[in-house]
């Protein structure tokens, strides 16, 4: 596992983007911040979003046939559809994309190995498994590269993955399932935190919408103090933990070992259904 390069890109950089659903244009905002994206081609049946139709760096396509005309300009093609379409998009586009120009991929399940099936063993692929955080600077991204990746070309990826918050290599890429389980799957996970902490609150005897809030803004407070302080999780824990107090008591019971058994079976059970789609 390693953190990559990061260094912004030698010059801005011409990309390709296929598939412009809730992650796509979440990547696209976040490169239109940043002067080192210069253009982007975006490839998707559906309407830009109005904030990104009349946006002067991007040129929305409807046609396959248009979009790859454009693609000996590109420094890139990311993809950022659905797997399902996959097996009929990439046999459509691979004749005519050139063999120089890296993809980057987000599509969930999708290895490396099915891309050099697809585009040849030449053809730079970067395997990226990022999460919904994503769309405001805040995601956790972990990638894997086919060999066929130059320096040069990682440094461009990493830049712009590291656009949508952290980024971590790893050069096994068997990794990505339980990655898919962990950070890919998280947020979810804190999601439902978030709800059963709230329906707690209400049994405990406090209004819904009240129970929310305080869960809620309790939920942002932990994030954020994990975010502003290096100490470990389990000493920030400790530090709030009082001997016999009340959250002593909550811990007592959280940790008789229930809890961390479900949030193990629950990412296993991630992993293996990441397995299972990427076949
Ligand atoms: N959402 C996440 O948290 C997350 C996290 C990690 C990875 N991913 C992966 O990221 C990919 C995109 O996910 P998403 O949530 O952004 O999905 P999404 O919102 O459904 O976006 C996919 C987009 O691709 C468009 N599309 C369909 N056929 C196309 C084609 N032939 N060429 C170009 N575009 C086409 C879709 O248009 P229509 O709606 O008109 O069909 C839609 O706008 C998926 O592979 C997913 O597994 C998602």
């Amino acid at each position: 596992m390693s953190g990559g390069p990061n260094k912004a890109p030698a010059k801005p950089l011409t990309l390709g983007l296929a598939g412009c659903g809730k992650m796509g244009s979440a990547m696209v905002r976040a490169w239109m911040q940043s002067p080192f994206v210069a253009h982007i081609d975006i490839l998707d049946p559906s309407a830009l979003p109005a904030d990104l139709e009349q946006h002067p760096k991007l040129k929305g396509f409807k046609s396959g046939i248009s979009f790859m005309d454009c693609a000996e300009h590109w420094d890139g093609l990311v993809l950022a559809v659905k797997p399902q379409i996959m097996d009929e998009f990439c046999p459509a586009i691979a004749p005519v994309l050139p063999e120089d120009v890296p993809i980057l991929s987000i599509v969930t399940g999708k290895t490396l190995g099915y891309y050099t099936k697809q585009f040849g063993k030449d053809q730079p692929i970067v395997r990226a498994m990022p999460n919904t955080p994503a769309a405001i600077g805040k995601g956790m991204t972990v990638a894997c590269a086919s060999p066929a990746l130059h320096d040069t070309e990682k440094t461009e990826a990493h830049f712009l993955l590291s656009c949508l918050g952290k980024v971590e290599w790893v050069e096994d890429e068997t990794l990505m399932d339980a990655v898919t389980a962990v950070s890919g799957s998280g947020p979810a996970y804190v999601f439902y935190l978030l709800e059963a902490l709230a329906q707690a609150g209400t049994k405990a005897g406090l209004k819904p919408d009240f129970a929310m809030a305080l869960a809620r803004q309790t939920v942002i407070g932990a994030a954020a103090l994990i975010e502003a302080d290096e100490t470990p999780a389990a000493k920030l824990r400790e530090n709030v933990t009082s001997p016999n107090g009340t959250t002593a008591a909550a811990l007592s019971v959280l940790m008789n070992g229930t809890w961390q058994d479900l949030l193990t079976e629950a990412v296993a059970a991630a992993a293996k259904r990441a397995k299972e789609l990427s076949r």
